[in-house]
């Protein structure tokens, strides 16, 4: 995406940049746990209907990183302040809604209703199109593989419980990793363009709960995964509603994240698990394993094949405008009681970047339930 549009849209988000839109996914018509869809929420809604909350600001930010614009350049100016601005229309904002129906369309009458066509497929992050080859592009360097697409089993590859099985042994053995059951870290957050790191609190109870306080100038913004549901409280400066649930596949892949804290179980967390051909991450090369969590979103691990440890994950959920991707890099592993744990991830998302930095993780400490359930 270009910077541009993230500089301007974390301006404005300011903190709630953390997670407020690290949202996504759908497909199908949300069940009635997930809350209020788009157009009961906000004014002026007339394509992308049926949407809960959460999937339909991953929209946004999957339009915003297509097409290299920003949020107000599609937006009004004064959308930059105000939420309710946002209803207002612009013609770049009706011409997006001109092209959702045409992208749609041109996936229906000519590849059967699959989702081939996206926004990105002839944007690719410029809001006009290029018309011509470029040159430099073909005989530059090629961009970087983009890891995550699907993939199968690669013939001559380890099997996926054999890579899993060297990375369990690699941060210490399943023994010392299920005598972990609880976590509580301190540390620091810093958004794409903030200008300072600010505080951040981490709660996790094993099987898969998760809790992150990330202090901003703002105020709090807090994520909690329960197990079950999700949900995301962000300052009222920073927020178009005052609390997002989490849906869909993106439930999924957060529920994913807050079992991998407690590996023990690893193999049961993901369905149809499989190994890619290795590929390198800069300098270091990896092996990916891939897998489907229970309502179809696909996650890919990538392993360091010298260490064994867990590089990055990818993972994505389908939405109505194209995959929505979130990507974790995992640095700076620690010993934490026999175990080595990753105190650095850097999350990249459509719409922005954040960097975990922590000071401190402490095992076996006891949490409250309630840091896990829906912020009040
Ligand atoms: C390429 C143009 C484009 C970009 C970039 C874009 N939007 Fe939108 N936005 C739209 C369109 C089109 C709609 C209306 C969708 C519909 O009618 O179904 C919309 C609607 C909205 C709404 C609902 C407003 C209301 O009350 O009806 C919000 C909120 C919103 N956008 C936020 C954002 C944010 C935040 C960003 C930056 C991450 C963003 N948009 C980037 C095109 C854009
Ligand atoms: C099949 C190719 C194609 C797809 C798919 C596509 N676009 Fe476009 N889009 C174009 C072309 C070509 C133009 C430039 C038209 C022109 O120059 O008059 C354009 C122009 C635009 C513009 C106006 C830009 C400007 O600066 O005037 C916006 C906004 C836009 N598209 C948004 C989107 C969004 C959002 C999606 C996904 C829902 C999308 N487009 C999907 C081809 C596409």
């Amino acid at each position: 995406m270009g910077r541009r549009s993230m500089r301007v849209f974390s301006l404005f988000c300011g903190i709630a940049v953390v997670s407020l839109l690290r949202v996504s996914v759908m497909g199908q018509a949300p069940a009635a746990d997930q809350g209020p869809v788009a157009e009961q929420v906000f004014k002026n809604i007339t394509v992308l209907r049926g949407l809960p909350v959460d999937q339909f600001m991953g929209t946004m930010g999957f339009y915003a990183s297509a097409t290299g614009l920003n949020c107000t350049d599609c937006h009004t100016s004064e959308s930059g302040g105000d939420w309710a601005k946002y209803a207002d229309d612009t013609p770049l904002k009706q011409q997006a809604r001109r092209m959702q129906v045409m992208m749609q369309t041109l996936n229906k009458t000519n590849f059967g209703g699959r989702q081939v066509v996206t926004c990105y497929t002839c944007h690719r992050g410029i809001s006009r199109p290029l018309v011509m080859p470029s040159l430099d592009a073909l005989y530059g360097e090629p961009p970087p593989d983009e890891p995550g697409d699907p993939f199968v089993q690669a013939q001559g590859q380890p099997s996926a419980d054999q890579v899993l099985d060297k990375y369990i042994a690699a941060i210490g053995g399943a023994q010392r990793i299920a005598g972990i059951t609880s976590l509580v870290a301190k540390g620091t957050y810093i958004g794409f363009d903030d200008a300072d790191k600010v505080p951040i609190e981490l709660y996790a109870r094993a099987p898969g709960q998760r809790a992150f306080i990330v202090h901003g100038s703002l105020g709090n913004t807090t994520t909690t995964f329960d197990g079950r549901a999700g949900w995301i409280q962000a300052p009222p400066t920073d927020k178009p509603v005052p609390l997002y649930q989490i849906t869909g596949q993106e439930l999924e892949g957060v529920k994913f994240e807050a079992e991998l804290m407690f590996p023990a179980r690893l193999k049961q967390s993901l369905t149809n698990l499989r190994v890619g051909l290795p590929l390198y991450l800069g300098e270091r090369e990896v092996q990916p394993v891939q897998g489907n969590t229970s309502g179809g979103g696909t996650v890919t691990m990538n392993f360091d094949t010298e260490t064994g440890l867990l590089a990055r994950l990818v993972r994505y959920g389908e939405s109505p405008v194209g995959r929505l991707v979130t990507r974790v890099d995992y640095d700076d592993y620690r010993d934490v009681n026999g175990v080595k744990m990753p105190f650095r991830w850097t999350v990249r998302w459509l719409s922005g970047r954040s960097t975990y930095d922590m000071s401190s993780i402490q095992a076996n400490v006891a949490v409250d339930a309630a840091r896990f359930a829906k912020p009040q």
